[in-house]
């Protein structure tokens, strides 16, 4: 594929939605650089960059898995041409992290496959990273023509890589998981959407119980992580929830963020109904 086809939607016209994405995706990379070139990554600048593209890696992976919903809820067709670029920003950031992994190992290659291979939680990322080439080779309209039906499966692996993507960000997160937990929520959000009904993935009303129920999923994973490896009462995990002094904990940010869905869902029903918004191409499907 060209450069210039990479921001032009699937009708051969410019896009500027598709421009701004890619513009999002290159920033943080960007960013990366320019903190490196004035050492401002800390006194670990490679750990700080290790952990800086796993971020990233692993935010567009999920960005890429809620094009559906969001496709879905907002009734917002055009978001799909956004998910081949999302998905392969999550293969490019991971590659860049695993590429600064060796740096730090100092381009040792064997020890680095020897860590791979002994810590458990680095042979999940490996795991992870191999499936995120994989789609993102097969990503292209070539692959799609030549996979034919298995496409859609090979693509759903998609989901399986995100979980073990997660775990190894659980693992290595050591005594505070609240970020993982943060993201884990909405990954719970967007597969309890996914086995809804399909008349129902498209209303309103299901968004908010699917929010309770992730939100209340992510405090469970928590209080379990917690309990199982630092031997912390789950049930004091369980009631931070309900104390606001130090700001919400991650699994009332699943809520909150649930309720800003509703929200916006809400107001671009109103604005279509009142004629201000087109209808989306999934209604015209
Ligand atoms: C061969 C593959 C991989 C290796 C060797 C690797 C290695 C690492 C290492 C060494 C760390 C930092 C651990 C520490 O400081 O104690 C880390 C953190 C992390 N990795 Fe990976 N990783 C791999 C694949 C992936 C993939 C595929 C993703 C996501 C799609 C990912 C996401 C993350 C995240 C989110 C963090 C934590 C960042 C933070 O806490 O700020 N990793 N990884």
């Amino acid at each position: 594929m060209r450069l210039s086809g990479v921001v032009r939607d699937p009708a051969g016209r410019f896009s500027w939605l598709k421009l701004g994405v890619l513009a999002f995706a290159l920033s943080h990379a960007a960013v990366l650089l320019l903190r490196w070139y004035l050492h401002d990554l800390g006194p670990r600048p490679i750990t700080e960059a290790i952990h800086v593209s796993g971020l990233w890696a692993i935010r567009f992976l999920l960005l890429s898995l809620a094009v559906t919903p969001a496709r879905a809820v907002l009734d917002w067709g055009r978001v799909v041409m956004l998910r081949r670029m999302l998905g392969v920003t999550a293969a490019c950031y991971a590659v860049l992290h695993l590429t600064l992994f060796a740096l730090d190992q100092k381009w040792r290659l064997l020890h680095v496959a020897s860590e791979i291979a002994l810590r458990f939680y680095l042979t999940i990322g490996f795991i992870a990273l191999l499936g995120l080439l994989a789609l993102a080779v097969t990503s292209t309209d070539g692959w799609q023509r030549r996979l034919g039906a298995r496409w859609k499966k090979l693509h759903r692996l998609a989901y399986g890589i995100a979980v073990l993507a997660l775990f190894h960000y659980a693992v290595q997160s050591k005594a505070d998981i609240t970020d993982a937990v943060l993201l884990a929520g909405l990954f719970a959000w967007a597969m309890y959407w996914r086995r809804l009904r399909r008349r129902w993935q498209q209303r309103l009303w299901p968004i908010l119980p699917l929010a309770l129920a992730a939100a209340a999923s992510a405090s469970v994973f928590e209080a379990a992580w917690y309990a199982v490896r630092n031997h912390v009462d789950p049930w004091l995990v369980w009631d931070a929830n309900f104390d606001l002094s130090y700001g919400p904990r991650p699994a009332v940010w699943v809520l909150i963020l649930g309720v800003l869905l509703f929200a916006l869902a809400g107001l671009r029903r109103w604005r279509r109904r009142r004629g201000a918004l087109p209808r989306g191409a999934v209604r015209r499907a």
